[in-house]
């Protein structure tokens, strides 16, 4: 299973990479616009952060407009991925990428239908946002289920990013539901570390390694 970030904060992303867990980066408009500094002079960096794909998105609606966007963007580096809504231009547009060996990241994916259809195109990832769905009263996870079934069933290559991801449990159903990435705020990859039992083991461990110690010096 691969983990990457969701986030386009250089800060968190220099942090995770640090751990030695990480193997991509999913970014938004939205993310960007949460930090300062021109966006694409920060593709750059995170590229410079992390050996993995990173997504970028186009803002474009039409078709033309998104593969302009996208041969700007993956001028940026080689790892660079092409995010792009699943809408009609949209899938064109993934299509027109992929011939030209470009990888797309089909993204703001709610359902199975539209997975197939980025799968059809030639996307490399589906994005299927699961917290935005359980936000709406709708499991999310059941999607990833259909999707990680539907892609095996026909051996569809495109691989499945667990997205929109609140929470540490979405990252244990989605290895259980066989996704092959999950993309992870920061946050939740931090809660992914802890559990009392690890503090309260280490604090007795070395409560009883200084008893050791005293005794040696009694
Ligand atoms: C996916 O690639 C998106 O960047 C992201 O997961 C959206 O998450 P949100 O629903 O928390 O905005």
């Amino acid at each position: 299973m691969k983990f990457f970030i969701d986030t386009a904060s250089v800060k968190e992303i220099r942090e995770a990479a640090s751990y030695g867990i990480l193997d991509g980066v999913t970014t938004n408009p939205s993310l960007l616009s949460k930090e300062q500094g021109e966006p694409l002079a920060i593709l750059k960096e995170i590229c410079s952060i992390v050996d993995g794909p990173v997504s970028a998105e186009v803002v474009a609606l039409d078709k033309d407009g998104m593969v302009r966007e996208a041969l700007d963007l993956v001028k940026i580096h080689p790892n660079i991925v092409i995010k792009i809504p699943l809408t009609k231009e949209g899938v064109k547009a993934i299509r027109e990428l992929s011939q030209k060996g470009i990888r797309a990241n089909a993204t703001l994916v709610f359902s199975s239908n539209q997975a197939m259809l980025a799968a059809k195109a030639g996307a490399s990832f589906v994005s299927p946002f699961i917290g935005r769905l359980d936000d709406a009263g709708h499991v999310g996870m059941d999607l990833v289920r259909e999707i990680v079934t539907i892609y095996g069933n026909y051996g569809f290559e495109t691989e499945v990013i667990v997205a929109s991801v609140r929470n540490a449990l979405h990252v244990v159903d989605a290895a259980i539901a066989g996704a092959p990435i999950v993309t992870c705020p920061f946050n939740v990859i931090e809660l992914m570390f802890k559990h009392p039992l690890t503090d309260a083991g280490i604090k007795k461990f070395l409560e009883d390694w200084d008893k050791i110690k005293k005794r040696g010096q009694a």
